[in-house]
């Protein structure tokens, strides 16, 4: 599918399907042409609400606002419909507001997010027969987005939804097939775009890093462990962002073995590895000015008589001791890990994503990500950046009382807190023992255990892997590179 702008006005360029929002308050704007008919099959233009008008071949969806998440969602609700016709060729208006751009890069990302379909498995697949979406910039919001700036908007929101349609493949990839071996080889292909590369580390190594934790998840899987590390490292990089991700290719549970019902969707439990390798792909694509970096821990949480367990005591690569209070808290061993090497980078900037916790989704729902660290200044600035990108995110904060939970009476740490109160909270403190002194203000942890997988489509995602954290940790780059040309 491919998206492009042209300086006309709407009802000057043909289409097989014309989209029109149309925002609540407005109802009596021109542009509504149809409104008798509208007002007839009852369509109230209320957000999100979708009206096809099949012999005028348009598509209207009310708006509440002219936003870039209002218009995500709009576009979302009108290619699902679109999808369902023969359409080839869909038009529709620019709506920009007063950053001219911002709307167009968001149309763009929820065109490519909604139109997303994964028939891996299918042995009948129904490809999208939409080939063509033109914008038109004459349109009667806003005469005045010069054609250069849509197309580079078109090209930035393109980048951004394809890279999180590429993690959610990952994801929704069976885990038999979506090993920690071949998620390496998926991101050894990354070093094919300009200024990447790609090392890939064994078991060898993990033991020569002294990664005990990481080591332990792995023990009772056929299938060796991955450290995935990959690099986007442009000419003259400002600062440095290393972004870690649970790359739980599978997640039973282990010993402490889930009930059947949790374990349905644990493949998503690489939802935060798959995220911090589209983060780079599309950073490198978009050529920030910053170095980026993805690591990956990679194994399955499996059973067996190798299998690591209750009572055993681990040791982590930093030489922190961690008694193993329950198996199934496995995400923050192999981030453990991966948290002290990933320090060794030297980052400006130290980003973990994770489906570490079923309390994060109880505490803030499943749309929404919970961000953790000490630093409040860094907290706000990425929600901030969240908020442009239209995915949810809230804090969860630290205390000392849910740290002094993490004590263990044989060992430095346990790996559970005492009860299940404040999961998520202790979940991340835990982590906090892997962050070096030295980068304990620049270390933010996002628990994507929520919104990372969708049990029933939301907004413009369908069920299944979302990629979610893709676009905040996105767009809180590019505002920033902003901030910086200033
Ligand atoms: N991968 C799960 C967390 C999870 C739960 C992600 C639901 C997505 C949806 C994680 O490894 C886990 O099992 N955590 C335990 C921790 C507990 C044993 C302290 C949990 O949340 O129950
Ligand atoms: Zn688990
Ligand atoms: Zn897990």
């Amino acid at each position: 599918m491919k998206i492009e702008v042209i300086n006309k006005k709407i009802n000057e360029v043909e289409a097989d399907i014309k989209i029109v929002f149309v925002v609540n308050k407005d109802y009596d704007h021109k542009s509504v042409e149809d409104k008798k008919t509208l007002e007839f099959l009852g369509f109230k233009a209320e957000s999100e609400e979708v009206c096809f008008l099949g012999e005028k071949k348009t598509v209207y969806v009310g708006v509440d606002s002219l936003d870039a998440e209002e218009l995500r969602l709009a576009v979302g609700k009108a290619i699902n419909v679109i999808k369902t016709t023969n359409a080839k060729t869909v038009k529709i208006g620019t709506y920009s507001d007063d950053c001219p751009g911002v709307n167009i890069k968001a149309m763009s990302e929820a065109f490519i997010l909604g139109s997303y379909s994964f028939e891996e498995y299918k042995t009948k697949k129904n490809p999208l027969k939409i080939e063509t979406i033109t914008i038109c910039l004459d349109d009667y919001s806003r005469p005045d987005v010069s054609v250069t700036t849509a197309q580079k908007a078109v090209k930035v929101g393109t980048i951004i939804a394809d890279s999180t349609n590429y993690a959610k493949d990952l994801v929704n990839t069976i885990p038999h097939d979506m090993t920690s071996v071949r998620l390496a080889e998926v991101a050894q292909e990354l070093d094919q775009i300009e200024n990447v590369t790609c090392k890939v580390y064994d078991e060898k190594f993990l033991e020569e890093q002294g990664m005990g934790a990481f080591l332990a998840v792995n023990r009772a899987s056929h299938i060796p462990p991955r450290l995935i590390h990959v690099i986007y490292k442009p000419k003259n990089a400002k600062e440095k962002f290393v972004y870690v991700g649970k790359g739980l290719t599978y997640d039973s549970g282990g010993l402490s073995l889930k009930p059947g019902s949790s374990m349905v969707s644990m493949k998503s439990d690489m939802g935060g590895g798959a995220a911090v390798l589209g983060i780079v792909k599309a950073a490198a694509e978009i050529g920030l000015p910053y170095e980026v970096h993805a690591i990956v821990g990679a194994t399955e949480n499996s059973i067996g008589p190798e299998a690591y367990k209750p009572d055993d005591v681990l040791v982590a690569k930093n030489g922190t001791t961690i008694e193993i209070g329950n198996t199934d808290a496995e995400g923050r061993l192999v981030l453990a890990d991966c948290l002290c090497y990933a320090c060794e980078q030297k980052p400006d900037y130290l980003i973990d994503m994770a489906t570490l916790t079923g309390a994060c989704v109880v505490a803030l729902g499943e749309y929404t990500t919970a961000v953790m660290g000490h630093s409040s200044k860094m907290k706000h600035s990425l929600m901030k950046s969240a908020i442009g990108s239209g995915e949810l995110t809230g804090t969860l904060p630290f205390n000392r009382y849910l740290k002094k939970q993490l004590k263990s009476p044989i060992a430095d740490l346990s790996n559970i807190g005492k009860n299940r109160w404040g999961g998520a909270i202790t979940a991340g403190m835990f982590l906090d023992n892997f962050v070096a002194d030295e980068y304990k203000d620049k270390w933010l942890h996002l628990d994507i255990a929520g919104p990372a997988f969708v049990d029933s489509a939301w907004g413009y995602n369908q069920c299944g892997a979302s990629g979610a954290g893709i676009r905040m940790n996105l767009y809180w780059m590019i505002d920033k590179s902003k901030e910086e040309d200033v």
